[in-house]
């Protein structure tokens, strides 16, 4: 067993001993390769690095009650990525090679997979990107796919407890017809600036507005929106946001609660109603929101009166959690067990 301490793992890197890699090369995806570098050897007209063809993916690995390994809903992060691929012109993964390469790197690495219990997980990070040259702004005919893996503990440093986030209006991640809606490098670059400021003045992240018309909200920098009200799980319909799993998954917990489950627009006026709000992926899980502050207007919106989690996030996120974990029964099918 790798001497981590695992219930003070962060969301940050932690050195692994394999990733795996394969190439696309003359029309074909070549063997997987077992790597124990932590660098790629890159061309310098790479379309990557000039022209950000690229694609990333994140999903989790959890160590069981039972001591089984299981990895949550795989199948929609292979079709997400395969849809970013086909966002930007690169070579998509198919499924059973994204699922080949997952269960290898995982198998390889099982010693930095978390203790039950300990409220951490392996992350794994599946990572597309454009390796050929090209120096007119054009496609690459060679693409790398890889898995990298390393073990992290909660997204904000919070954990599951409320965390303050701020309205920007000065910044956009992603315009309506842009790419916002796949999970592309650029998107993230184009984030940075509000989601470090959104940090240095306090806050956990940046909520995002809809860029054409800044009337609705679109998503936290990285992680979908919700909001609770009147037994009604209400989230941002919107061509610009990633479609989050976990929101996906949350919806389907939600209706199964008996709840009524809304995809529509949020105006930035209707957050005065809601009983409830936080932001969600696989990060996170769920961070329940206790303040919205407006940069613009000074607005402040506030939640988590008594300081704590409303009722409902709470149960949703015990409910995907213990699922995750497989205390709780599987019945959606979201679980893959590897052994
Ligand atoms: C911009 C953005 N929104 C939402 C999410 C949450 O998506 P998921 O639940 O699939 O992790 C992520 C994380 O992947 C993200 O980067």
């Amino acid at each position: 067993m790798a001497e981590i301490d695992w219930g003070n793992l962060s969301f940050g890197y932690t050195k692994t001993k394999y990733n795996v890699r394969t190439y696309y090369r003359d029309g074909k995806w070549g063997a997987l390769e077992v790597s124990s570098e932590e660098t790629i050897n890159i061309h310098i007209a790479a379309t990557a690095l000039h022209y950000g063809q690229e694609a990333f993916e994140g999903l989790k690995a959890f160590r069981g009650k039972d001591g089984k390994i299981r990895v949550f809903r795989w199948e929609e992060n292979a079709k997400r990525m395969q849809k970013s691929a086909e966002a930007i012109l690169m070579q998509e993964v198919p499924s059973d090679l994204f699922k080949k390469a997952m269960v290898k790197v995982i198998n390889l690495n099982k010693e930095f997979i978390p203790p039950y219990g300990t409220g951490s997980s392996l992350y794994l990070r599946p990572l597309l990107i454009g390796s050929g040259p090209q120096v007119g702004v054009k496609p690459a005919e060679e693409y790398l796919f890889m898995i990298f893996v390393t073990p992290v503990g909660p997204y904000f440093k919070e954990g599951f407890n409320p965390v303050d986030v701020e309205i920007v209006r000065d910044y956009d991640r992603a315009a309506p017809n842009g790419t916002g809606h796949v999970k592309v490098g650029g998107n993230y670059a184009a984030s940075l600036r509000a989601g470090v400021r959104a940090h240095d003045e306090g806050y956990a992240a940046s909520l995002f507005l809809d860029s054409k018309t800044k009337t609705y909200i679109d998503e936290a920098g990285p992680a979908n929106f919700f909001g609770i009200k009147d037994n009604k799980y209400i989230t941002p319909d919107s061509s610009s946001i990633l479609p989050s799993i976990t929101n996906m998954s949350l919806r389907d917990l939600a209706a199964d609660m008996g709840m009524t489950v809304e995809r529509r627009h949020i105006a930035v006026d209707e957050l005065e109603s809601f009983e409830e709000v936080g932001a969600c992926g696989t990060a996170a899980v769920i961070s329940p929101i206790k303040r919205i502050h407006d940069r613009n207007t000074d607005k402040d919106y506030f939640y988590c009166k008594d300081g704590k989690a409303g009722p409902i996030s709470t149960k949703l996120y015990k409910t995907l959690q213990g699922i995750q974990m497989g205390e709780i029964e599987d019945k959606f099918g979201w679980n893959t067990i590897i052994d």
